[in-house]
């Protein structure tokens, strides 16, 4: 090769650096604005390099599109809500654009385009951070907003780290996390939607856009919080409410709420990786049944399939699925299949087979299938973005349901494919705009739960249960969701707890975790304060590895066994408050686990790392959970009155105490005014419980209504009116209990109520409708005596509560009960 003389290398190097930047070396903002066009709720604008799109949504919600393109067709996985009609006044200047509704206030500034946000009374609740805007380096789009004084931020669901996320930085890339660490990030789902908190403001940020996305709340930077994406547009959801449950709401307006999962969904489940063959798994019911361990749920993990091909089952191991799943069912056990995405290469395979035939899986852009490696070997993945993908699926899974399976558990759908680096250039149809595995990644396992959730619900004619690893925003509309491979250690129960949090005020009520850990062998003390737990969140099962020890409640001695049933049982005591607050989530999107922060949103100490664990569970308990090894731990305890659960001990709260532990009670309290429904006990769901309903009711000093629900359990009737809804009312200053008349067309199983009074005068004297009702004074105890097995073999006995009763007819008129 001839060399370049040196003065002409000279002068093309002196040309190549002066040469314009690189759209990758180049930061391009927003620029300023050049034109306006105002329609109805929505304004357009062109700026020097963007196109934006402003729209009214709700009087509490606008949204903000902007691109460096003209803004393609709108279409979204996640939003299924359209714009409300809203009176919106929107008017313009020579240097800024006002958006003002009723209850929110958005200015656009022109030069350059920076957006703000402020409540009616024009407090500034979030603002583009002057300078920084919005802006573009090559396809990656960012958006920053100027960090307020002491900003706190909470939410982005399911998330590693503090309850508040100040000071770190996040990405959104669906991963499969064997026995992932207690900081790790990405994990499995992408929720890309947080609730900033300051100066007694909150509002939330919901940033729809499936690529790789990043969000930094201040993480190496004091100026700004920022989230941005790899690719696509910028697409956010700015909404604000003074209360937080009500951003949650209209969150969960835009995004959907979950159905009401079946009644058994919510009993205790056995799981394992894998109970099988079939004697195992009846071995496994047949001794919960014995040892009186209420349960609902089995589930069977890969080992039931034939060589791990989908839709096969095993036959040496499970030669008759139909007959073992009746059985169970007459047991009181439902049983719950897991499902992986990847279909097994395999000549004569019939879902190999009929996928190919059906053109059904996803392909590189040059056509040919894609072949990835999991449990089964190489595999082809379904395009869950396709109709025609989801209706193959949907006819696939209804072949468990004539099995008698009643739920389907979705695993590895990040996609998970061994070596984790999927390749980039694999296209889905994505609704029929072919895109690239960078845009459909994080989308996969929502369209795979769809899928699975129409196929089995029109299976099955009544509610299936679904669960999901991988999510999107949105997939709560039909699944639950668990956090997947966990460790069997301290610091993971905990890291679980905050997590179901997090999940709780983005969107997803119906969370668990694996309870007891996924990898590694839990000691006693951490499996039975992981089982009390347990008692306490929305999904209830016991998971453990394909290599670990026994993990049934009766795999760790007697006295783990004893408490573990305890809480058990104080769990399906408590099905009718939680069934309730169920139906609340469906309704509203409240979360059942809520962080402290819901309630208590500028209360410091609730983000404190000493107390960011604390939870409610519904409205009235506020759980303390600690580490299974401590004896000591300081509860904080919010403003108000709390009851100790299992004595009635009032503290005053806005303090917090230091308490002993044991390993016998998990420290719940309950809130002052509280009003929980709960039932005798039963050994699953199917068993119907006595008739009469246990009213517990703590005085407090103010007041509060309790939405009672029930219905069928099973079927979707309740969407036409067959359920019995009855708001009861607790009104310290007029001395009253009221129970309104009944909505809803169904009849209550519950013929009695028994009023249980806690914290009441002891000569307390009530009337039902003016009439004066007996009222007997005794000790309640919510937990059954422990064996203490010392020599002597004595027992701890129950804790108990001074409680005042009275029972009486559970008619559907008005009762006003007088105290
Ligand atoms: C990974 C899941 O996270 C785990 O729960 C399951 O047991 C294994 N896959 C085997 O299916």
């Amino acid at each position: 090769m001839n060399k370049i003389p040196l003065p002409v290398f000279s002068l093309l190097l002196l040309l190549l650096t002066r040469l314009p930047l690189t759209a990758q070396t180049q930061v391009v903002p927003a620029g300023n604005v050049n034109s306006v066009s105002i329609s109805g709720q929505q304004v357009k604008i062109k700026t020097t390099n963007a196109f934006a799109e402003v729209t009214v949504y709700s009087p509490s919600i606008i949204r903000v599109r902007m691109d460096k393109r003209p803004l393609p067709a709108d279409f979204s996985y996640a939003v299924t809500a359209k714009p409300l009609p809203v009176k919106a006044q929107i008017t313009q200047n020579n240097s800024e654009i006002n958006i003002v509704t009723d209850s929110l206030k958005m200015r656009i500034q022109k030069a350059p385009f920076a957006v703000s946000f402020f409540s009616p009374s024009g407090d500034v609740i979030s603002e583009d951070e002057a300078g920084l805007g919005t802006s573009w380096i090559g396809d990656e789009v960012t958006t920053y907003k100027k960090m307020q004084e002491n900003e706190r931020f909470i939410g982005l669901g399911e998330k590693t780290g503090n309850l508040d996320r100040k000071g770190e930085g996040y990405t959104n890339w669906n991963s499969d996390v064997f026995g992932y660490a207690a900081n790790r990030d990405p994990i499995y789902a992408t929720i890309p939607f947080y609730i900033g908190i300051h100066h007694q403001q909150n509002y939330g940020i919901f940033f729809d856009n499936s690529y790789q996305s990043d969000f930094n709340f201040g993480a190496s930077n004091n100026r700004f919080s920022s989230f941005g994406a790899r690719g696509g547009e910028m697409n956010y959801y700015f909404i604000y409410h003074p209360q937080m449950a009500d951003i949650i709401r209209s969150y969960t307006s835009l995004t959907g709420r979950m159905p009401m999962p079946p009644l058994w969904s919510l009993g205790y489940q056995q799981n394992r990786y894998s109970y099988y063959p079939d004697t195992e798994v009846y071995r496994i019911a047949q001794t919960l049944r014995e040892k009186k361990i209420p349960a609902d749920g089995i589930t069977l993990d890969i080992h039931y399939m034939d060589a791990y091909k989908l839709f096969t089952w095993n036959k040496d191991r499970f030669p008759d699925p139909a007959q073992l799943t009746g059985r169970l069912k007459d047991m009181g056990f439902r049983v719950t299949v897991i499902v992986d995405p990847g279909i097994k290469v395999e000549e004569g395979y019939h879902a190999y087979e009929n996928g190919k035939k059906e053109n059904i899986f996803i392909k590189y852009n040059d056509g040919q299938n894609y072949t990835g490696q999991v449990w089964p070997g190489w595999c082809h993945f379904p395009d869950f973005t396709s109709e025609k993908g989801r209706s193959w699926w949907k006819s696939q899974v209804k072949s468990y349901i004539r099995d008698g399976v009643s739920g389907i558990w979705n695993d590895m759908n990040e996609i998970a494919t061994w070596g984790q680096k999927m390749p980039n250039n694999v296209i889905f149809d994505y609704e029929g705009h072919p895109t690239t595995h960078l845009q459909a990644h994080n989308i996969y396992g929502l369209q795979m739960v769809r899928a699975s959730y129409e196929g089995t619900r029109e299976a099955l004619q009544k509610r299936p249960f679904l669960l999901t690893r991988a999510a999107y925003s949105g997939s709560q509309r039909y699944s639950a969701i668990w956090t997947g491979d966990n460790r069997a250690e301290e610091d993971h129960m905990l890291l679980g707890v905050r997590l179901l949090n997090s999940l709780g005020v983005s969107g997803f009520p119906f969370a668990g975790m694996d309870v007891g850990g996924f990898t590694g062998n839990p000691s006693v003390g951490l499996y039975t304060r992981w089982m009390q737990i347990g008692a306490f969140i929305p999904y209830f099962r016991n998971h453990t590895g394909v290599n670990t020890k026994s993990a049934e409640p009766w795999a760790f001695g007697e006295e783990a066994l004893e408490i573990t049933r305890n809480y058990v049982n104080l769990r399906y005591h408590m099905l009718p408050y939680l069934y309730s607050t169920m139906y609340a989530a469906s309704r509203t999107g409240m979360p059942v686990m809520r962080t402290l922060a819901l309630q208590n949103t500028f209360d410091p100490q609730v983000y404190d790392t000493r107390f960011q664990n604390q939870y409610q569970f519904g409205d009235a308990y506020m759980i303390a959970p600690f580490e299974s090894t401590k004896d000591f731990g300081s509860i904080y305890f919010p403003k108000g009155k709390w009851y100790n659960l299992y004595t009635d001990a009032v503290t005053t709260g806005g303090q917090d105490i230091i308490t002993p532990l044991n390993i016998k009670t998990l420290p719940v309290y309950v809130k002052e005014s509280s009003i929980v429904p709960m039932q005798s006990l039963v050994q699953s769901t199917r068993e119907k419980p006595a008739d009469t309903l246990f009213l517990h009711l703590y005085k407090g000093s103010q007041p509060n209504t309790f939405v009672y629900y029930e219905d069928d359990g099973e079927s979707f009737s309740y969407e036409k009116g067959d359920f019995y809804e009855r708001a009861i009312t607790y009104d310290p200053a007029q001395q009253t209990l009221t129970l309104q008349r009944p909505k809803g067309s169904y009849g209550s199983q519950f013929h009695h109520i028994k009023l249980i009074l806690h914290g009441f005068d002891s000569k307390q004297r009530i009337t039902v409708n003016g009439s004066a009702t007996t009222v007997s004074a005794g000790p309640f105890s919510f937990l059954s005596p422990i064996s203490r097995f010392d020599p002597q073999g004595s027992f701890i006995p129950a804790e108990s509560c001074p409680v005042q009763v009275a029972t009486f007819a559970n008619s559907n008129e008005l009762l006003n009960v007088g105290l």
